[in-house]
């Protein structure tokens, strides 16, 4: 496919391309986000969430699980930037806030990294209970009509009786005082915080998952290789990568267990090397090498599928449980 008059990137034509064009071209990869149905399926919970708890007497809340790499803030901050902070008569309004919770946090830290995203120049003085009470006039001042807490899991980063009882009275107390809609979002592992604590589970019945891709069935495979053609649209080269190409798309399910950061990242660093070899497209010997400079730490026993010739998805995933198995 040629697509030169669309793609705002020139043709190379053999020439490698320098050093800031490079450059640009891995940026533009890093941008790409596609409206997967998953994606989709969750930006319009959220939209329920905030359309649906305004004006409401209780709120609704909502905890978003998902392993790394899913995409979960991917669809939370484009929901956030959907709304823009306004000046009004001298005050900042935010429609929407959205925080991460710093790592080995508590509830003190919390309050100040919420300030913080708010705009105070205070957010790092007072004690937890003055934070606490700042935030929440602020939350009023500011119009904040859906509050969402990312990087959950980092409140449970010290995990001791103590501490979970802290944070989960702190939590539910804020939830009630807020009294707008509040996201939090973590790794599957934070959902313990609900088990300890009956009344916060209460106030978070809605509990949703983002999964990965999945290549088992035949409308899963169809779904990868949609997203996969999506994304080989939005590269920075003139010509297809074929990405979404049976042959391909088994290796890059395989390549990335259907984990958007994964691909992002493999396909990132094809793009510098395709670029600088002054190719118009990504090819298998590009995400060959692309794949062998990355170390995906929670799989020791994956290898490199690329360039492999009549390649089988579910032999190689066999062949990799069959090595861990051996090695434990
Ligand atoms: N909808 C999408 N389309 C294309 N790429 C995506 C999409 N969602 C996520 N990605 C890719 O995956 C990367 C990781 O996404 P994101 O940071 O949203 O994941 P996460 O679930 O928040 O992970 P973590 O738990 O580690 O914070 C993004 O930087 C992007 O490259
Ligand atoms: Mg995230």
């Amino acid at each position: 496919m040629d697509s030169d008059q669309q793609s705002p990137f020139k043709r190379l034509n053999g020439i490698p391309a320098d050093q800031i064009d490079v450059k640009n071209r891995r940026e533009h990869v890093k941008k790409i986000v596609i409206e997967h149905p998953n994606y989709i399926k969750l930006l319009s919970e959220v939209e329920d969430i905030h359309f649906y708890s305004q004006e409401s007497v209780k709120p609704d809340s909502m905890f978003l699980s998902g392993v790394a790499g899913v995409g979960k803030s991917t669809v939370l901050e484009e929901y956030t930037n959907r709304f823009e902070r306004q000046i009004v008569n001298n005050n900042t309004v935010i429609p929407v806030l959205y925080s991460t919770v710093p790592v080995g946090a508590t509830p003190k830290s919390v309050a100040s990294k919420l300030l913080y995203s708010l705009g105070d120049p205070l957010y790092e003085r007072g004690t937890e209970i003055g934070l606490t009470s700042r935030l929440l006039n602020f939350i009023k001042k500011c119009k904040v009509e859906l509050i969402i807490i990312d990087e959950f899991q980092h409140l449970l980063d010290r995990d001791t009786q103590h501490v979970l009882n802290k944070a989960s009275e702190w939590v539910k107390s804020f939830c009630d005082e807020a009294g707008v809609p509040i996201i939090l979002c973590g790794f599957p592992e934070s959902k313990k915080i609900f088990k300890f604590n009956p009344q916060l589970d209460r106030r978070f019945l809605v509990k949703l998952k983002m999964e990965g891709f999945y290549y088992n069935t035949q409308e899963e495979q169809i779904e990868f290789r949609t997203f996969l053609n999506s994304i080989d649209k939005r590269l920075p080269f003139v010509e297809s990568s074929s990405l979404a190409s049976k042959q391909l798309a088994d290796k890059l399910y395989y390549a990335t267990n259907g984990l958007p950061s994964h691909l992002n990242k493999i396909l990132y660093e094809a793009t510098a090397l395709a670029a600088k070899s002054g190719s118009d497209s990504i090819d298998e010997n590009h995400l060959y090498e692309a794949f062998n400079k990355l170390e995906f730490s929670t799989r020791p026993f994956v290898s490199n599928p690329f360039t492999v010739k009549e390649f089988n998805i579910v032999e190689a995933f066999e062949i990799e449980k069959l090595r861990s198995k051996d090695a434990n």
